[in-house]
């Protein structure tokens, strides 16, 4: 049977109770509007551990646009029916009050990796993302926790912070789980319009065609996108773009 905990101090007297002694713990952290990508990393953890967490918080303080903070996409019901399904232990849906109980006064910063890219467009964006997953990591106190390579920039400084922190869990690489026409699944794809939808898999073909990044950027924006970025790094391509209001990302190996 699935647990649903709201209280990080219920959590914490599970993880600390004599279930957990000699049993593995993996880790989830996700915001939510569950997609067959994330379930990808829930079967991954409950193959490789005892026990599967998966913690779902919309969290506010890596929105650089409070728009996009209210449009992002609320599915609690069917996400709790989605982890049911897959066989998740607990999940844990915590308050921004016990999250954030110190205003947000202290923060994790990255002074490289996360200036560049995502990082140059979204300011403040990667200080939210490393302060609620240092958060997390730390109450969850997993073995393992499972990231996504869809968002690589932020899988590459989740894994730099818990490495510079000498935090003790694994950081463990997922691959990215997409739609059958390429698009990366995402919580925001729901939000396209029905022909932006049929648009955005030209998003993944054409990042992933060997043309040279300045002509990947000008045939999307040939196809209407509006390209935040492309840009190769670290052996992989990247891409950012805006249809309509929503902001896809996708990233391939050269
Ligand atoms: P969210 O977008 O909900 O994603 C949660 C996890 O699922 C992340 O590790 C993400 O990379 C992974 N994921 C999402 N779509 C995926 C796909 N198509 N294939 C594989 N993995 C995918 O990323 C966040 O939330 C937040 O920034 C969070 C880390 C929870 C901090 O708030």
């Amino acid at each position: 049977m699935m647990r649903v905990l709201e209280s990080i101090e219920e959590w914490l007297r599970f993880r600390n109770s004599s279930c957990f002694f000699c049993k593995t713990l993996g880790f989830i952290p996700t915001m939510g509007a569950l997609h067959d990508g994330h379930i990808s990393l829930v079967e991954r953890s409950i193959s490789e551990n005892d026990f599967t967490l998966v913690s779902i918080f919309v969290n506010p303080t890596q929105f650089d646009d409070k728009r996009d903070l209210e449009k992002y996409p609320r599915t609690i019901e069917s996400d709790l029916g989605m982890l049911g399904d897959a066989g998740a232990h607990f999940v844990l849906t915590p308050r921004y009050e016990d999250i954030y109980a110190d205003g947000y006064k202290y923060r994790v910063t990255e002074s490289e990796l996360s200036k560049v890219l995502c990082g140059a467009h979204r300011p403040g964006h990667f200080d939210g993302v490393l302060t609620v997953v240092m958060k997390l990591l730390n109450i969850a106190s997993a073995d393992r926790a499972y990231f996504g390579e869809k968002d690589y920039q932020q899988l590459l400084l989740i894994k730099g912070m818990t490495e510079s922190f000498f935090m003790k869990t694994t950081i463990v690489p997922c691959a990215t789980s997409r739609e059958t026409d390429g698009l990366a699944r995402s919580s925001r794809n729901r939000l396209l319009s029905k022909n932006d939808r049929q648009k955005a898999s030209l998003f993944h073909d054409i990042l992933a065609s060997k043309r040279l990044i300045g002509d990947v950027a000008e045939q999307l924006r040939g196809f209407g996108f509006d390209v935040d970025y492309i840009e190769e790094r670290f052996g992989r391509r990247f891409g950012a773009v805006k249809l309509g209001k929503v902001r896809l990302i996708d990233n391939v190996p050269i």
